[in-house]
Parts: C-alpha cells; structure tokens; sequence
C-alpha cells in the first residue's frame, strides 16, 4: 500500500490548481478539413500556429494537423516559435512570418529548416549572404505590403527585388505574399489590396518567375474573398472555431474552490464595487487576471455553473474571481465552472469576453496564460 511519504516522492501530478484550457483537437481537424473542402481542390492551407496557437497549444495544435494530414505548412511569427515546433518533432514546412531581425536570427531559422520571409532588399541581400556561407541554396517568401502597412515591400518595388533574387542562384524564391488589412469588414479595401498584389504576380508571371506559392488570405480571406485564394491560404481563426460556421476548440475551466452565503449589503473583492442586494451565495473559482481572464470582465461577465449563466461579481482579482451562484443553487465546492465553453445548453463564446472587455477573439484567447495547463480533449 502505498505510504504518504511514497505519495509525496511520486512524479509531480501535472496541475492540482483546477483552472485548466480544454483543447479539442479533433473539432480543431474537423475545421481545417470544413476549411479545406470550402476551397478549390489544389488549395494549400497554412496552418497559423503563432502565439502558442492563438492560446491553443501550438505544439499540440500543429502534430494533430499533421498527423490528421490537414494542413500542408505551418505559419509562425518567429524563429523561436519555429524552434520549438521542430523540437516537438513537427515535420512539416513552417514559414516565419514575421521580419527576421537581428540578421542571424537568418542562420538559426534555416538550421532548424524554418522557412524565412524576405520583406525587404535587405533582409533579402543577408538570406543571400547565410546561403552562400552555407554554400546551399535557401527558399524564401517574399512579403508585399498592400496597405496592411506592416512589414513587405510596396508592390511598385516587389518585381525588380523578386528579379535580384533570380539572379542570385543561393536564393530561391518559392513564395510570395501579402497579408489583408480588412478581410472581415471592408470589401473596397481589399479589393484594392488584391488588385495590387494580382498586379505583381501578373508581372512576375510575364516574367517567367512567378513563385510557385502565392498566398494571401487569412480566416476572411479565404472565406469572403474566393479571389484572395491563390496557391495557398493561411487560416487561424476558423481552425480555432472562432469565425461563424466553425466548430469553438477551446473551453477554459474551473472549479468552485470555496463556497459562502453573504448577507445583504455585504461587499466583494477589492474597491468593494459589488454589494449583495440580498442573502447571496458566492462561489469563488481560482482563475485571475494572472491567468487571462480579464479584469475589464469584473461586476460584467458570466460564468456557466450547473448549466446557468452566473455573474461574476466584484473585481476579478489577479488569482481569483467570485461569481453569484444564487441562481444554481445545487452548486457545491469541487462543481466545475465554465468560463469560456458550453456546458448544459448554455454557451459563452470567446467573442462575448471580448465583446465584454472592447476586444477580439485573437486577444482573448491569445491572452489565456502559460499557468494555464492545456489539455488535449478527443472531442
Ligand atoms: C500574416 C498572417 N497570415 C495569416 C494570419 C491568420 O489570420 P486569421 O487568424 O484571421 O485567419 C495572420 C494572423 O494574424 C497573419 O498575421
């Protein structure tokens, strides 16, 4: 039998804090694979993983696109983001999205067979310059601002940098892309963007050096915009099931830790800026601001116990938060609370936290913190 000293000696459980982000992987395929059949037949899909997955779990994320075999590339913002999705063991091409900088963050990414972007004639010149060092050739995507005013080359300027880098054999252009300002709510917009940026393939292909991946939609882009479709397209928010006619992923959970009645004209949490109009029960969940879940949500958003919607009231403080759970009254100590998710026949989304907080989803879910274990649910 075993002894409480074995117990204290055993591997370390995972998390005993329950506050915990349920990822279902298999509704993340089911979409990838929804998002795919909506294309045309050849369309490639990028698989954007960049902040952990937008909060999701990027490695996780990305081995259940992979081995589902839904997804052909993954996108990332970074070199260390890339990093870490080839130690996880991904196999899969990955291209950084975002400006390498400082110049040998060039080098680390092509170590680790990361696909860099070039978004200038300079960060071009010093891929050239790795290349040649290495004395192999390096494939490359070449970013086009079209009015997202990011990062990329203007369109006027793109063919003659595409044309330098013909020249140089140690680069190989095999990608060109923009990115989309206003896929979700401006159709002039980006059709003026994709106007620019057909102008440059057109160019290019005249040219005999169209590369062999064009791509430029995002979620909206690739949902509204069928001509933003190109070779390839680059969906994050729909894989999440965060764009209407997708599947929600992620449901972040609690429990109720801890259980009181408070009279009426009692306050709750800091500043006091919530007092019981009358014998109140208040359930306190540990899940905080420190873990994401905002403090722009206190006295305002609601929490789902026993298949109800709660308020939360008082301030959500850093760790923990309390919710009014008068309404469900068979509630006890150890009942799981949901904060973004379903439970019974109630629903809160992530769009309505971030309604709630004068936000987007890709911030709310982004925002969930690395203290929030996530676990992998089949569905
Ligand atoms: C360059 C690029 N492509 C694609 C995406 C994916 O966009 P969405 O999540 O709207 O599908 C992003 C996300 O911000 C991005 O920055």
């Amino acid at each position: 039998m075993a002894t409480l000293v074995d117990e204290v000696a055993a591997p370390r459980r995972r998390f005993f804090r329950p506050t915990w982000a349920e990822v279902d992987l298999a509704a993340l395929v089911g979409n990838l694979r929804r998002l795919r059949a909506k294309m045309p037949s050849k369309t490639l899909v990028m698989f954007v993983v960049k902040a952990n997955a937008y909060g999701h779990g990027a490695a996780e994320c990305a081995r259940a696109a992979q081995a589902a075999r839904a997804a052909d590339w993954l996108g990332v913002s970074s070199v260390e983001e890339g990093v870490a999705l080839r130690e996880a063991g991904l196999k899969l091409p990955i291209l950084v999205l975002g400006s390498l900088y400082p110049f040998e963050s060039v080098l680390a990414a092509v170590a680790h067979a990361l696909t860099p972007v070039a978004a200038s004639l300079e960060s071009a010149r010093r891929v050239a310059e790795v290349a040649l060092r290495l004395r192999r050739s390096i494939n490359i995507h070449v970013k086009v601002d079209t009015g997202m005013g990011r990062i990329g080359v203007r369109p006027e300027a793109a063919p003659a940098l595409v044309r330098q880098l013909a020249d140089l054999r140690a680069v190989r252009v095999q990608g060109i892309y923009t990115h989309l300002a206003c896929g979700e709510d401006d159709a002039a917009f980006t059709a003026a963007q994709l106007k620019a940026f057909r102008g440059v393939v057109s160019v290019l292909s005249r040219e005999g050096l169209r590369p062999p991946l064009v791509h430029a939609a995002n979620s909206a882009g690739a949902l509204r915009h069928p001509s933003s479709r190109f070779d390839m397209i680059r969906p994050g928010l729909a894989v999440y099931g965060l764009y209407p006619g997708f599947d929600p992923v992620l449901t972040l959970k609690s429990k109720i830790v801890f259980l009181k009645t408070v009279a009426k004209g009692a306050a709750v949490s800091y500043g006091a800026t919530w007092r019981a109009r009358r014998p109140t029960r208040v359930a306190t969940l540990p899940i905080g601001y420190g873990d994401g879940y905002s403090r722009a949500l206190s006295n305002r958003a609601e929490v789902l116990i026993g298949g109800r919607r709660c308020p939360v009231v008082g301030r959500v403080t850093m760790d923990q938060t309390m919710v009014d759970v008068t309404g469900a009254p068979r509630s006890r100590v150890g009942d799981d609370a949901v904060l973004i998710g379903a439970q019974g026949g109630e629903r809160i989304e992530a769009g309505e936290l971030s309604r709630l907080c004068g936000t987007i989803p890709y911030e709310t879910a982004t925002a969930i913190s690395s203290r929030v274990p996530r676990v992998g649910v089949a569905g």
